[in-house]
Parts: structure tokens; C-alpha cells; sequence
């Protein structure tokens, strides 16, 4: 607890364009949990270099995730927004873990086989302890509940278990987390591939709408989404591109399925994919608009990057020296 709140930890990773998907599905719920619980949102840059990165490029991109964080609405005096390599404290909490999770349990994570397949040529031991530093970063802030995607599930539950084997030896060390189950976000599949979903990493761009496409290029990728030869806009699993659109239509403009449905009964699929492109414009319009406005404010956001850091680095210490003395670390003269 934190201010008598619960603590919510999530982070995303600055690598690739962030799509609409990413706003829909994660970073939109976001910022309705913030009054609630004391968030933690990290721009996880130190993930990022398990595959390999061009470094100005990853530096660019880190800036403008945390600068979205906060053009998306979060309040960075209320939510803790800050770059994971400045807070140290991942680093030496994740090697105090490594040492308490077993190569077995890391051997089984399905995304380390996924990325190893796809990165054959540097399957580095980072990329193998990956959810050893995923679980410092949740565990260092004593974290209750952990909005996740399905594709991390796997690695929250490792969390818990790293938790629950230190806790067993040491005593009440560390908060034991869950995932965080609201309201769940959209899930938004590909254009090109309604059963794939829709990905920051997708070989084929038509399948995306990416937060920074301008408003002609969603209205065309909206036009071109792949539906079905129905003709008729229902909301079935049968018709799974038309549900996708109609998904995005509702999760934009605040409606419901059945709203969608009836607003456009009878007519035909190039109407209701044009006002589909309308309601993504209507919100990526404004999110581009203040991110454009944000980045001038070089100032500004250092001062947030700042002072959000050592607000970071101050409760990150607090477990970090607890965990340093359990395991028989020799008491730290002031320096
Ligand atoms: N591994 C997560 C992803 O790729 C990002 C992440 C890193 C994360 N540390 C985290 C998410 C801690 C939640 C909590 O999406």
C-alpha cells in the first residue's frame, strides 16, 4: 500500500509503432485506474535491448512512449511515468532473482521460444531471464495488481511463484501480485487477419492502424479491411472482420455492439467502414495533436522524467534494501 492505495504496476515497451490496438486495449483502461490505485507506468527500455536496437532510435522511441503516456491522459503528478534504466533497482532486484528461479521455469516460457525462433541469431541469455527483470519490476513496488494482456499471463504467473519461493524462505517479503481483471479493453485483431491480433510487429502495414497514422491513411486502411461477402452487418464469430470493425466502431465512439448494429442496418459495408475511420480519427487526432504539442515542452517533461524517477528510485530502494539484508547482504554504510 501506498497512500492507503493498492499498487498497480504495468509497462510497454518503446520497440516498434505503437498501434491502435496498444491505446485500445491497454493504455485507454489505464488511465480510469489511476484515482483508485498507485500506478506505476514504466517505459521498459531495458527489455528493449534483448533484441538488438538501434540506440538513437530507442532513445527516440522511449521518449515518445512516455510522452504518449502522458498525451493519452495519464497524469504524471498522479501516475508514476518514468524509463526503467533509471530506477537501478530493476537491475540488482532482478539478479537477486535469477538466483531464486530455475532454468526449467524459464525454458517453458512461451515467449522466450516464440522470439528465440524469430531472433536465432541472438538468442542472448537477457532474452532467456527476460521475466526474471518482468518480475523485479512488479515485485520492487510491492505491486497488487498487474493489468496484463493473455500473451503475459504466463510470465505474471512466474512472478508469483519467484514471490511466493522467496516468501517461503524469508518471510513476508513481497507483495504477491495479481493480474488486474476490470474491465477488460478491446481486443483488436489485424485488418488484413481478424483472427490475428492486431500487432506493432505485423510484416504487413494495411494490418494495423498505428497511433501516428494520419487521418487519410487510417480512412484507407479502414476501407481496405478484409470482411466477408455477407453484405449484411451483423455481429457474429461468422463474420469476424466485420465483428473486428465493428469492435474498433464501439471501443472509439463509446457505443455498443447492438447501437452499431442498429445505426446501420441495411446499408452497405463502404458506409459503416468510412464511419469506422471517422470514429479512429476522432480520437487519434487529438492524441497526435497534444503529442505535438508536448514535444515542444522539453522542460516540461524533463522535469516529470525527473522527478518521477527518483519517486520511482525512493520506493524501489525501500524493498530493494529489505531483500538485500534477507538474503545476508552486509548493511550499507551512508555513502
Ligand atoms: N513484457 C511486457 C510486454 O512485452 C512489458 C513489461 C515489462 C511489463 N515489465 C512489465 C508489463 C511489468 C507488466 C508489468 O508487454
Amino acid at each position: 500500500m501506498i497512500n492507503d492505495k493498492k499498487v498497480l504496476f504495468s509497462g510497454m515497451q518503446a520497440t516498434g509503432n505503437l498501434t491502435l490496438g496498444n491505446y485500445l486495449g491497454a493504455l485507454k483502461n489505464w488511465i480510469t485506474l489511476s484515482d483508485e490505485y498507485e500506478c506505476f507506468y514504466s517505459v521498459v527500455d531495458m527489455h528493449s535491448i534483448t533484441v538488438r536496437q538501434d540506440p538513437a532510435t530507442l532513445r527516440k522511441r522511449a521518449r515518445n512512449l512516455l510522452t504518449l503516456y502522458i498525451s493519452a491522459g495519464l497524469d504524471p503528478e498522479k501516475n508514476c511515468i518514468y524509463y526503467q534504466s533509471h530506477v537501478s533497482g530493476h537491475a540488482e532486484l532482478a539478479w537477486i532473482l535469477n538466483c531464486f528461479t530455475y532454468m526449467g521455469e524459464l525454458n517453458r516460457m512461451t515467449q522466450f521460444k516464440d522470439k528465440a525462433a524469430k531472433h536465432a541469431d541472438n538468442i542472448n541469455a537477457g532474452l532467456f531471464t527476460y521475466p526474471v527483470l518482468m518480475a523485479a519490476d512488479i515485485l520492487l513496488y510491492q505491486t497488487d495488481v498487474v493489468p496484463v494482456g493473455i500473451d503475459q499471463m504466463q510470465h505474471l504467473e512466474l512472478t508469483r511463484n519467484i514471490a511466493e519461493r522467496f516468501n517461503n524462505i524469508y518471510g513476508d517479503v513481497f507483495t504477491v501480485p495479481e493480474a488486474y481483471i476490470g474491465k477488460v479493453g478491446a481486443k483488436i485483431m489485424s485488418l488484413q487477419d481478424p483472427t490475428k491480433k492486431m500487432s506493432k510487429s505485423d510484416e504487413n502495414p494495411n494490418g494495423s492502424i498505428y497511433l501516428m497514422d494520419d487521418a487519410d491513411t487510417v480512412m484507407r486502411k479502414c476501407k481496405r479491411a478484409v470482411t466477408d461477402s455477407e453484405g449484411c452487418i451483423r455481429y457474429t464469430d461468422e463474420q469476424p472482420g466485420l465483428k473486428n470493425l465493428i469492435n474498433i466502431y464501439c471501443a472509439c465512439s463509446g457505443k455498443t455492439a447492438d447501437e452499431a448494429v442498429k445505426e446501420f442496418e441495411g446499408q452497405g459495408y463502404g458506409v459503416f467502414k468510412e464511419a469506422v475511420g471517422e470514429s479512429v480519427n476522432a480520437i487519434l487526432q487529438p492524441l497526435q495533436a497534444k503529442m505535438k504539442e508536448l514535444e515542444k515542452e522539453k522542460g516540461y517533461i524533463d522535469k516529470i522524467i525527473k522527478e518521477n524517477a527518483e519517486k520511482a528510485q525512493y520506493y524501489a530502494n525501500k524493498t530493494l534494501r529489505k531483500v538485500q539484508k534477507k538474503v545476508g547482504f552486509p548493511e550499507r554504510p551512508r555513502i
